[in-house]
């Protein structure tokens, strides 16, 4: 596909977020461009140019429809790059990256912390069905990688901040070993999102962005991007995973985050500026035995967070309790404006317990292991966020 273009690049983010990609129907002149449920498209009466596999012509929902086409114009956009791929959900972008940069006998290095399908996918996928070497490493210790990242090492995937325990990896540094290696990086930027960090330029050559959170903003629709200027690679991830693999954003999904993506710059600074204040509370309270959000001085990634995120530090934070599995869930069942459910970057705050018996516990760092949870802070006001923290531990007797 062509280098997407972008009307308004001279223009802050806001109002990239706002016009990139929309214009007037042709048909109506309706401000708004309109939904396309059709999963299929009217083929030109003159077939022996049509290549069945190709995403170039509109003909089939799953090589590529409006809704995702105007979708990934904006993506691309809000990261300041040549081209971006919409799929089905974070975890199908994740996928369809890893399936066609890899291959038998290739090694990739990933991280000891990350999201949950990365850790499947390397840790008992990629390696057992398909033969891909897969090596596991402390991203945070950059003599560890520098000794993972051998010569011939195909791809180094990082993740930061990460999920689920908000550590910070310095993006330019991986970048810089991975190439010196020949190897390519791939950033999963969900939790900073584009606002605050953006990761091509700081030497990442892909990034997946489970639009799912942030960029939607509204916890109604799923889907994944993949964001990169390698338009080559970008055609073949198209290629092998989107119409050959099939993991296509639906239209509706894709019209829906379309819309929670014009608002996403100002609900993200709002999550900015609430975040770090709830986390400057928590460090503070009793019976809170550690706090980990990469705006807070005292945190181990500051310095590189300051580096590289420039607007802000997003909106996850994880912190312990001095207690047991039990009594978090009570805590976060006694909490009223906070939802008790997984995922994050929603309107509404949401928390969510890492028990202690989850089977990667002990590859977080020790402090982890106990009275562990995740908490997305959302567009609530934030002093309504804190009190109900501050209830709901009085409530278990914290
Ligand atoms: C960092 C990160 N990457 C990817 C994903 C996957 O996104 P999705 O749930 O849309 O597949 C998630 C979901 O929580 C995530 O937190």
């Amino acid at each position: 596909m062509a280098e997407k273009e972008n009307k308004f690049e001279a223009y802050g983010l806001a109002t990239q977020a706002v016009h990139t990609g929309t214009d007037y129907d042709a048909e109506t002149g309706a401000v708004r461009r309109p939904l396309h449920m059709a999963n299929s498209y009217k083929l030109p009466d003159d077939l022996s140019q049509v290549n069945y596999s190709s995403t170039d012509l509109l003909m089939y929902a799953r090589n590529g429809n409006a809704n995702q086409h105007w979708l990934e114009e904006k993506i691309a956009a809000l990261y300041g790059a040549k081209d971006a791929i919409v799929l089905a959900s974070g975890v199908g972008a994740l996928h369809a990256l890893f399936w066609t940069l890899l291959k038998t006998g290739d090694r990739v290095v990933y991280p000891n912390v990350s999201y949950m399908a990365v850790y499947r996918m390397f840790h008992e996928l990629f390696n057992c069905k398909f033969g891909v070497e897969t090596v596991m490493v402390d991203m945070t210790d950059l003599d560890a990688v520098k000794q993972a990242i051998t010569p011939g090492t195909r791809l180094v995937h990082i993740e930061t901040p990460d999920n689920p325990t908000v550590g910070v990896t310095d993006i330019a540094a991986v970048a810089e070993i991975a190439h010196a290696a020949g190897a390519l990086l791939s950033v999963d930027n969900t939790f900073a999102s584009p606002l605050n960090q953006r990761p091509l330029d700081l030497g990442a050559d892909f990034v997946v962005d489970a639009l799912t959170k942030y960029v939607n903003g509204h916890g109604d629709a799923q889907g994944g991007a993949i964001v990169s200027n390698d338009l080559e690679t970008m055609d073949r991830i198209r290629y092998e995973a989107q119409v050959n693999v099939g993991a296509v954003i639906s239209p509706f999904n894709a019209w829906q985050i379309f819309r929670g993506s014009v608002t996403f710059p100002l609900r993200m600074e709002r999550i900015n500026a609430s975040t770090l204040r709830v986390a400057r509370w928590l460090e503070q309270r009793e019976n809170v035995t550690f706090v980990s959000y990469p705006g807070l001085e005292r945190n181990p990634g500051f310095a590189v967070a300051q580096k590289q995120m420039q607007n802000g530090f997003g909106g996850v934070i994880s912190f312990g309790l001095d207690t047991d599995d039990k009594t978090v869930e009570r805590f976060c069942a006694a909490l009223k404006v906070v939802t008790f459910a997984v995922s994050l970057g929603h309107d509404e705050s949401l928390i969510f317990p890492q028990p202690s018996y989850d089977e990667r516990i002990q590859l977080y760092p020790e402090q982890f292991r106990r009275g562990f949870l995740r908490f997305s802070v959302g567009l609530e006001d934030v002093e309504d966020i804190i009190s109900d923290l501050d209830q709901a531990l009085q409530s278990v007797g914290l």
